[in-house]
């Protein structure tokens, strides 16, 4: 089994930033990343939609005997977390969420933004958390429209991205958070462009690299991890284009991996 790979998938493209964070932390392990960008964007669809479509690609990572499962979509995890680990015993899952508590603690400004989908922000995981770790401060939610659909289309340096982009954030600004939590998996590779527009002023906060800390944590607690001393073998596959996400790991990262059609 600890030979197995770690089944990472996401509605798109965005997982891979968390993908990059777990290959960091976890070089020998085998990964298999499953990009449903034909179905993307999942932020505006309904719960029932979001399980479903997930449900399909956690059977396919069962299939190929994935060790544990990480959901790399903030949007994923709200919607169907609970579900899914009631459903899949077999497996643990690992989710992500925009990074609250962090940024209610680092706060000097007692005013923090977070920047995620429209189902995130509405979701009852996403409230539970707010209530219980930022009850005293000023929480400013705002979706990154069109900002899942700029990285999915590999747009992500182009006048008119920089302008939408500026014009989210400066509506944070203008309320003056001194932290932004990029609460979407997509949203990381937008980065250089929001602390362009940021300029340091803020402190911007992407959860991935916890989620590939707790990741190594619970294989390491059943026992799961690689010990094989070679590099792992990485696999994607996508219901999209082939060749958009092969330019998409070209451009942002230097791994080589194996690119399926689905
Ligand atoms: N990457 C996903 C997230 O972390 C959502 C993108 C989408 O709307 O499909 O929430």
């Amino acid at each position: 089994m600890n030979t197995k790979p770690i089944g990472i998938f996401d509605s798109g493209l965005g997982g891979i930033s968390v993908w990059k964070e777990v290959i960091k932390l976890l070089p020998n392990e085998h990964t298999i990343y499953y990009a449903d960008s034909d179905n993307c964007p999942y932020g505006p669809r309904s719960i029932e939609d979001i399980r479903q479509l997930s449900e399909r690609i956690v059977q396919f990572l069962l299939h190929k005997k994935c060790k544990i499962i990480v959901i790399a979509c903030n949007t994923i995890t709200a919607a169907a977390i609970d579900y899914l680990r009631t459903t899949y015993r077999e497996v643990s899952f690992i989710g992500i969420e925009p990074a609250i508590k962090p940024a209610a603690e680092n706060t000097k400004t007692g005013s923090i933004g977070i920047f995620a989908t429209k189902s995130t922000l509405e979701s009852e995981l996403f409230n539970t958390t707010k209530k219980k770790y930022a009850e005293n401060i000023q929480v400013a939610t705002q979706v990154g429209e069109g900002w899942v659909k700029m990285v999915e289309e590999n747009r992500i340096n182009t006048t008119a991205s920089r302008v939408l982009i500026e014009e989210n954030i400066q509506l944070m600004l203008d309320l003056n958070v001194d932290q932004i939590v990029l609460g979407c998996t997509h949203y990381p590779f937008l980065l250089p462009i929001v602390e362009a527009i940021t300029g340091g002023k803020v402190n911007i906060i992407n959860p991935a690299p916890a989620v590939a800390g707790r990741t190594k944590e619970v294989l390491q607690q059943h026992e799961l991890l690689n010990k094989n001393d070679f590099k792992g073998k990485y696999h994607f596959y996508t219901s999209g284009d082939k060749r958009i996400l092969a330019d998409f790991l070209a451009i942002h990262t230097q791994e080589k991996g194996i690119i399926h059609q689905d």
